[in-house]
């Protein structure tokens, strides 16, 4: 029998080609264009369950993209491990900021990754994180070293939004019985300090369109005297944010919780460098909400911010114009206790209340989700601690998280059990960027480290 650490290092070669070619299929869900290579994603994500030892894997059919389900039942008397991923991915635009194609993985070196790091949109988020746990249950399954049950629930709309996932949860509880869910979509604070994402925050996604007048005009004979919808809608999006960066609708910060100054600053001991984080963003200075630190800022507090603007003349020289019509999707981050639904109601009322009579305003929501907090106090976490102590040599810092995976919120609701996000990322992975890389020692890490959740979890069960 060959231990983990051996086995990661002789079939290393392996592992990183079987993720190359994953990563060169195109699985972007939001893009209609590609969506025989989201099914062909699932199909490959299949196979490879298959190989690793999963019985019983099956492509689910949903009202959108396939769920990709596997188990390996060992003992129905053991707890069972529910792992959960995504092999869809972000689109890759801007492509010409690529230095080199998004869906032609190569190896480079990097600061933060001088053993390289793998460079495909995807890497990192999530068809990276969530091949570390397949390579975990092939050796596992190898060295008849899995200890309790395991199940995958891999899905391919997880970057738009999950919607099939919640429909397909909902219609299958007793197939998804689960001790614990883990999941590896996450990040860590470095390659010397791993950490544990105890929260992440909810979501609101809308999108706003003003109407002036009822045509493009001529900019000159009627500038003016109209309402020009991209200036009404700029003056509009600017009067979300008060002077001291508060956002000014009403209601929005009603069921914020506020942490305690202790718990404060027992966040505040996590490693973080504003010097180095400036100079990374090449920024002269940090921005955001009055009375907060930069990790406050994208942690445990709210946030809205505008994604994308569009509207009149953006081609070559110049056009004299006012557009009948003006554009923005705006994303509001929000954290535990706020509820979605109510702050997507609030945004649209107060987004419509302040828009002057000479305009109209129409809100669409995209879609949302809840925030999540896991406790620390519970096997799951220290399994998790356990795990990382061993690989890493020393233990893992809870630190929550400002990204969002709407869905963990409703595995609570719908399965009753806590997730766990052991995620082996850097910020630095530029996740949703040109040029997403993973680091060739994460990846492996992460290999090694998953059956250690395993061993522990299912000795702190017993
Ligand atoms: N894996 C990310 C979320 C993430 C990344 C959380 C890093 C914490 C650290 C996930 O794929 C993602 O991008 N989620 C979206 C939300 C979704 C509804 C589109 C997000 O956070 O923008
Ligand atoms: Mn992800
Ligand atoms: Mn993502």
């Amino acid at each position: 029998m060959e231990n983990i650490k051996s086995y990661v290092t002789n079939n290393k070669e392996r592992f990183i080609h079987e993720l190359i070619e994953l990563l060169k299929i195109p699985s972007i869900s939001a893009d209609s264009a590609y969506s025989q290579d989201v099914l062909n994603t699932a199909d490959a994500v299949k196979d490879a369950l298959e190989k690793a030892g999963c019985t019983a894997v099956e492509i689910c059919e949903t009202p959108g993209y396939p769920i990709v389900y596997g188990e390996k039942i060992i003992n129905p008397k053991l707890p069972t491990v529910l792992v959960y991923g995504h092999y869809d991915v972000q689109p890759a635009d801007p492509i010409n900021l690529w230095t080199s194609p998004p869906f032609e993985p190569v190896i480079k070196v990097t600061d933060k990754h001088p053993e390289g790091a793998i460079f495909a949109r995807g890497a990192c988020d999530d068809k990276g994180q969530m091949y570390m746990h397949v390579k975990a249950l092939e050796y596992m399954t190898v060295n008849n070293e899995l200890p309790c049950n395991v199940k995958f629930m891999i899905e391919g709309e997880e970057e738009i939004g999950s919607s099939s996932l919640a429909w397909f949860v909902e219609r299958n509880q007793e197939k998804l019985a689960n001790d614990v869910i883990l999941i590896s979509d996450t990040g860590m604070i470095s390659n010397s300090q791993p950490s544990i994402t105890t929260g992440l925050r909810g979501l609101s996604y809308v999108e706003v369109e003003v109407t002036g007048p009822n045509r493009d005009l001529h900019s000159g004979l009627y500038g003016g005297a109209v309402a020009n919808p991209i200036n009404i809608l700029t003056k509009m999006i600017a009067s979300l944010h008060d002077e001291n960066n508060h956002i000014t609708i009403p209601g929005f910060y009603d069921k914020v919780e506020e942490l305690s100054l202790e718990e404060r600053a027992e966040m505040a001991k996590a490693p973080f460098s504003l010097e180095n984080y400036k100079d990374a963003l090449d920024i002269e200075d940090v921005y955001g909400e009055q009375g907060y630190t930069t990790n406050e800022r994208n942690s445990i507090r709210p946030t809205l911010d505008v994604n994308g603007i569009w509207g009149g003349y953006t081609g070559e020289g110049a056009k004299t114009v006012i557009a009948s019509k003006a554009y923005a999707k705006i994303s509001m981050r929000l954290v535990p206790n706020q509820d979605w639904k109510e702050i997507t109601e609030l945004f649209k009322n107060h987004f419509e209340s302040i828009a002057p009579k000479a305009v109209k305003v129409k809100v669409t929501p995209h879609h949302g989700g809840q925030g999540y907090v896991t406790p620390i106090d519970n096997i799951g976490y220290q399994a998790a601690n356990k795990a990382y102590t061993e690989t890493f040599g020393i233990p893992a810092i809870p630190q929550r998280s400002g990204g969002s995976i709407p869905i963990v919120a409703l595995f609570e609701k719908e399965l009753k059990s806590k997730t766990i996000l052991m995620g082996f990322g850097l910020d630095s992975d530029a996740i949703h960027s040109p040029n997403e890389h993973f680091g060739v020692f994460n990846y492996l890490k992460g290999i090694e480290t998953i059956p250690l959740f395993y061993k522990y979890f299912a000795e702190l069960h017993s």
